[in-house]
């Protein structure tokens, strides 16, 4: 018997399970508090967004995108099911890194906006429930911010010690192999001092010395600073690159070069040194004392380094992202399967995310040209339904695809000009949110900094916002749920008929409660059959399906990419 996705029907079945288609956080907060009987924190339930700030939304009309544009659209995000923001960099700033070189942590891009207008919008947040978390780069500052610009200003500067010069090898020679990620030699000679600095990232990116333990208190008050402003926590750039070895060992060397042209670097002794943890546990303290959240950049090569930034009794990182699982780069039952259940093992609490400002969107790294909207809703009924906090990146929502730059002169992301064409950068998926279908995306009246492609007519807001069927459509009635099922928010996870290439299905149980996930990851139909009277459950209802997807018994048939969701009791 099929029946419509609509409808919504209970069946006890005694033998086999049939299946039917059918507030802010300073001080005084709340954000520690246990919100529900198993001592979950507020933010173990929520859905964070991340909102790149040039790209949202311009309230000024100069092309570039603002604070206000953000708070006026904090109804949409609340609608849509947001429970906190992480907003990319929004401090001072050359803007050489878009942001990630901050001139000074503790006031607002006029770019973005003024200290009023973050506090106004923090307080909007606040009326609605919505979090602010900061994104702090703590790696590096600008080669503008005062304090490199005394460190640099003599070897005896107050601030010499803050970040990280030596002598050269020898006459024209940087002082070792470390080249930097973003191309050439991580080494800058200085000619004021003669000595070089080190930079992991762009030459105007000048690490820390985090060894100095007046670099460490002064970025931790930084914490401080922002935590009585009242956000909720941070979301810590490039964690892994914070120490280098201080003793200069030259990095191992593999065959080839990169897209920079630079030999294939082992950064061994450049990212992940053990000391990491130990600066990770100082701001901790802090965040504790403010009853915060800490999301990290954590490039982890497998659970047992995930499980170090959670550190030894989870004092460390609450929500270190797991790009693992970003490392997915195709639909595979199989590999995603194998890099859940990774995850769920892990000691601490799983954050998943499958695109941000580094990464192309899903929309078309999973999409095959042809069925992309049903990937979209695919990939969201994959990463809205697991145990552990998702982080959506804007415009995931409405099926955003990524538009990277087809000539070398329109490249706005430096990495792009210096390797191009084998590095085109990550301007394709940081352009502006499609918010209608007018001009620009309904972005900005003005030309916006990057070009909003022509897909902003059939995939934006206001149009998705109307169609039941959309990518946006799906998104919300998923959040809707995943904010009241007590399994989607609280159960276990079950991987079920492990052996299938095609369908991914999980179970996710919750005391005597369950809810079934089936996900075609596959271009052709599949029907799959469910046997849970193992884990005890004997009646479906349904949920959430896509499309022609639909249930028979124990059988239920996928649509090619299709989705179906069900409730499970015993
Ligand atoms: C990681 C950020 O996500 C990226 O956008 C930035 O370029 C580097 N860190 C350097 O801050």
């Amino acid at each position: 018997m099929l029946m419509s996705p609509k409808s919504i029907r209970v069946l006890h079945c005694a033998l086999c399970l049939t299946v039917f288609l059918a507030a802010c956080s300073n001080k005084s907060s709340t954000a520690n508090k246990a919100v529900d009987a198993e001592g979950h924190q507020w933010w173990q339930h929520a859905v964070f967004y991340e909102i790149y700030p040039r790209s949202f939304a311009d309230s000024n009309n100069d092309g570039v995108g603002d604070l206000n544009g953000i708070a006026s659209k904090l109804d949409y995000l609340k609608d849509l099911g947001v429970d906190a923001i992480w907003i990319s960099p929004c401090f001072p700033s050359p803007q050489v890194d878009f942001g990630y070189d901050v001139s000074d942590y503790e006031n607002i891009d006029p770019m973005y906006g003024t200290l009023a207008d973050f506090d106004n919008l923090s307080s909007e947040a606040r009326k609605r429930g919505i979090h602010i978390i900061l994104d702090f780069v703590v790696n590096h500052t600008s080669d503008q911010h005062k304090w490199f610009l005394d460190s640099k200003s003599s070897r005896s500067a107050e601030h010499r010690d803050w970040y990280v010069w030596r002598d050269g090898k020898g006459p024209g020679q940087p002082p070792n192999n470390w080249t930097s990620t973003f191309g050439g030699s991580a080494w800058q000679l200085d000619p004021t001092t003669n000595q070089y600095f080190y930079h992991y990232f762009y030459v105007q990116q000048p690490d820390l010395n985090w060894r100095n333990p007046a670099v460490k208190e002064a970025m931790f008050d930084v914490t401080r600073w922002w935590y009585k402003r009242g956000v909720s926590g941070f979301r810590l750039d490039a964690v892994d690159t914070l120490y280098e070895d201080p003793n200069l060992t030259d990095n191992p060397i593999r065959p080839g070069t990169n897209a920079f042209g630079d030999p294939f670097e082992e950064k061994k002794y450049t990212t992940k040194l053990p000391e990491v943890h130990e600066a990770l546990r100082g701001l901790r303290k802090v965040t504790d004392e403010y009853n915060g959240v800490l999301i990290g950049e954590t490039w982890t090569a497998d659970i047992a380094e995930l499980n170090l930034y959670y550190g030894q009794g989870n004092n460390e990182l609450q929500l270190p992202m797991d790009f693992l699982f970003t490392t997915v780069n195709r639909l595979s039952a199989t590999e995603f399967r194998k890099q859940i259940s990774a995850v769920d093992s892990a000691s601490g609490w799983p954050t998943f995310v499958i695109s941000n400002h580094d990464i192309a969107r899903s929309y078309d790294r999973y999409g095959d040209g042809q069925h992309n909207d049903q990937v979209a809703k695919l990939m969201a009924g994959l990463y809205l339904t697991l145990r552990g906090t998702p982080i959506l990146y804007y415009g995931e929502e409405i099926g955003m695809k990524t538009t990277p730059p087809t000539r070398k002169e329109d490249v706005k992301d430096p990495i792009g000009q210096t390797g191009w064409p084998k590095e085109k950068g990550r301007d394709g998926e940081r352009t502006p949110m499609q918010w209608d279908s007018s001009d620009n995306g309904g972005f900005s009246k003005a030309a916006p900094w990057l070009p909003v492609p022509d897909t902003a007519r059939t995939h934006n807001v206001a149009d998705e916002l109307k169609d039941p069927n959309s990518v946006f459509s799906f998104y919300k009635k998923l959040l809707s749920l995943r904010h009241t099922n007590r399994a989607l928010m609280d159960g276990n996870y079950t991987p079920l008929n492990e052996s299938d290439q095609n369908v991914l299905s999980y179970l996710r149980a919750y005391k005597d409660q369950g809810v079934l996930v089936a996900l075609n990851m596959s271009g052709t139909e599949q029907k799959v059959t469910f046997d849970l009277r193992k884990q005890g459950f004997s009646s479906a209802q349904f949920l959430l399906a896509t499309g022609q997807s639909s249930a028979s018994g124990s059988v239920v048939t996928l649509e090619p990419y299709g989705v179906l969701i069900a409730q499970l009791s015993k």
